[in-house]
């Protein structure tokens, strides 16, 4: 048996993706909030924990380093889906790909809209989408910020409550993708390994039905 190696991120979705995997009877044996461990056993013989940046999860799995990971569907769509497969949607981890500015910003396309994100591929896609011309400001964290200094005209980030938005005065405005957490698996692993991975997809569903139940 091949020991399969599962890349996860801290934080939220190593949270959420717990009780699903101890349903499937896999528990890591150490946690990565309290560990300086990148590789965590777990209870289950041929299973351990790689402990990655929620973003490069995609870029792990598809060059193999992880024969599967959790991403988030945002990270996925803008990494994009080249040598994955992804089976299974989690359920967990659920908020909403959004554009969002100050109450007031102009959206009929009369001027050029400078658009701060870390998800510059999807804000393009959704801008030439809808034939509107904008400049994208790529960054990588507190987006809500970017509008107050005058950085932008609009962001593009995840919502849940809208908590954050409003704390900065800003209101949710286009939606662009409702968002979850997926399997992904490696695309020559899953032939290669795919008894055991199989297996893994079969428990981690149960406990996703059962979730919703
Ligand atoms: P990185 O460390 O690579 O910058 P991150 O800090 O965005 O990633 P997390 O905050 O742990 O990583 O988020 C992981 C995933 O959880 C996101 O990709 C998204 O799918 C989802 N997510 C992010 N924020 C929320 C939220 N407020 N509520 C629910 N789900 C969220
Ligand atoms: C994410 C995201 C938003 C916020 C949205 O950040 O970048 O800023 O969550 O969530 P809300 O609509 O519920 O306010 P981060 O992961 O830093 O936030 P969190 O862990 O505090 O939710």
């Amino acid at each position: 048996m091949t020991m399969l190696n599962i890349a996860l991120s801290k934080g939220r979705i190593f949270k959420e993706t717990l009780p699903l995997l101890a349903k499937a009877g896999i528990e890591p044996q150490d946690n990565p909030d309290t560990s300086r461990k990148l590789i965590l056993p777990s209870n289950h013989p041929n299973v351990q924990f790689l402990i990655v940046r929620a973003s490069d999860v995609p870029t792990y799995v598809q060059l193999g380093g992880a024969h599967l990971g959790v991403v988030g569907k945002d990270v996925l769509m803008e990494h994009g889906g080249d040598g994955l497969v992804e089976p299974l949607d989690l359920n967990i981890a659920r908020c909403r790909l959004m554009v969002a500015g100050y109450p007031d910003v102009k959206l009929d396309g009369s001027q050029r809209l400078r658009v701060a994100t870390k998800f510059a591929n999807c804000a393009r896609r959704h801008f030439a989408q809808h034939a509107r011309q904008v400049e994208i400001i790529k960054l990588y964290g507190s987006m809500e910020l970017a509008p107050i200094v005058g950085l932008c005209d609009l962001i593009v980030d995840v919502v849940d409550s809208g908590a954050t938005l409003a704390a900065n005065g800003l209101v949710p405005l286009e939606m662009i993708a409702q968002i979850s957490s997926r399997v992904v698996v490696n695309r020559a692993a899953l032939k290669t390994n795919n008894q055991q991975i199989s297996s893994l997809l079969t428990s981690l569903e149960a406990a996703v039905t059962q979730n919703k139940n």
